[in-house]
């Protein structure tokens, strides 16, 4: 068990293409982080740094209190799962998982006991005397797992190792190796670029973008205080609503005013926006806290859109939006007498808007 820590470090490919710029990350001991981002953003480059895959061109590794970043990957106590786990086809499922074991020449018995071990935590005791071909995806993902957990290893890399599963499969397996976190108690970073994946799995969560860290936070901060429009925009499904607008500020009132669309700002906003007065920011608002206004009862401030598209999801239904040219989502009630090209009065939650500074891009607290 151990920790892992980066110290400034950055990686420039050979062609001169800084992917990783000047990153610092403590991954505490046991836990599980996970490396998100869009594609390219530099998670896969960050995570074959920690395994000595790639060489940092500066800064410092360590994984426990040990500098590693001379240290040889076979020689770093990590073991690596990636997207394409290649299996070794003319194996057995027991030799595939007892091939590490053998190289690093741990005894016959032993290898035998910690194979079948883990092969009962990962379900797999049935088939081991199958080769790969004759295994579900979802089972040959498991073995390529298991290979890693034989070894007992000081820290598990995954990187995107569920891409390749349909998405039921992806979900399970994703219950699977949480599961098998809180059982091992290891440390685990774990790469995707998909963020139901991070939201579900991370204790905390690293949100990256071109090669820099956004924001390091657990999943339920980083959904409720993003420090910026990219993380803002990247965590939660529907993506965060975004519009642009000015701040009206006066003795007695604030108010927030887009177009088409004006809210008054309550007392903790005005102070948050008091040095916003006259100037352009984002407010940005989740989808769950635009609820269609019962304008018989609600006396309160009502903003119109017309509604463009209807997608019932069963629990719940997803509201496609447009104020004049710009279009955004609610998520309301399933059961609703809500039409095509109906004009909607909606009350947007003013308690639970983000602004934005619309130059830096930084939320403003
Ligand atoms: N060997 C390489 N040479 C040059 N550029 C590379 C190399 N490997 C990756 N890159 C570039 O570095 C960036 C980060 O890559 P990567 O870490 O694989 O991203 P991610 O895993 O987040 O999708 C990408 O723009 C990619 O094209
Ligand atoms: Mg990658």
């Amino acid at each position: 068990m151990a920790k892992v820590t980066l110290n400034n470090v950055s990686k420039v490919y050979e062609n001169g293409f800084e992917a990783v710029k000047n990153i610092n990350l403590e991954i505490y001991n046991k836990e599980f982080m996970v490396l998100v981002g869009p594609s390219g953003c530099g998670k896969s480059t960050t995570l074959r740094m920690i395994a000595g895959l790639e060489e940092a061109n500066n800064g410092e590794i360590k994984i426990g209190e040990k500098v590693v970043n001379n240290v040889l990957p076979k020689d770093r106590d990590i073991a690596f799962v990636f997207q394409n786990y290649a299996l070794y086809p003319h194996m057995t499922v027991f030799e595939n998982m007892a091939f590490g074991l053998k190289l690093r020449k741990v005894k016959k018995a032993e290898i035998k006991e910690r194979v079948e071990a883990t092969a009962a935590v990962l379900g797999l005791s049935e088939v081991l005397n199958r080769r790969p071909k004759q295994l579900s995806g979802g089972q040959r993902q498991r073995v390529a797992v298991g290979r890693a957990i034989v070894r007992d290893p000081k820290v598990f890399l995954f990187d995107e190792p569920l891409s390749n599963l349909d998405a039921k499969m992806r979900v399970q397996m994703r219950a699977e190796i949480s599961k098998l976190h809180s059982s091992l108690k290891s440390t685990m970073v774990y790469v995707t670029h998909d963020q139901t994946e991070a939201m579900t799995m991370g204790d905390r969560i690293c949100v990256m973008n071109h090669g820099v860290i956004q924001q390091l936070a657990t999943p339920l901060e980083l959904y409720d205080y993003p420090n910026n429009l990219f993380v803002a925009g990247f965590i939660g499904t529907p993506a965060m609503n975004f519009f642009e607008g000015v701040i009206f500020e006066d003795k007695d009132y604030a108010q927030f005013v887009g177009d088409g669309i004006k809210i008054d700002l309550n007392d903790t906003q005005k102070q948050q926006l008091s040095a916003y007065n006259g100037r352009a920011v984002i407010m940005g608002i989740r989808s769950e806290f635009i609820q269609i206004a019962d304008v018989k009862t609600n006396s309160g401030q009502h903003n119109n859109a017309i509604v463009e598209v209807i997608e019932p999801m069963g629990s719940e239904t997803y509201l496609y939006l447009k104020i004049n040219s710009h279009s955004f989502v609610a998520k309301v009630e399933a059961h609703n007498k809500v039409v095509v090209g109906q004009n909607l009065a909606l009350i947007l939650n003013a308690e639970k808007m983000h602004f934005f500074d619309k130059e830096t891009e930084l939320a403003i607290r």
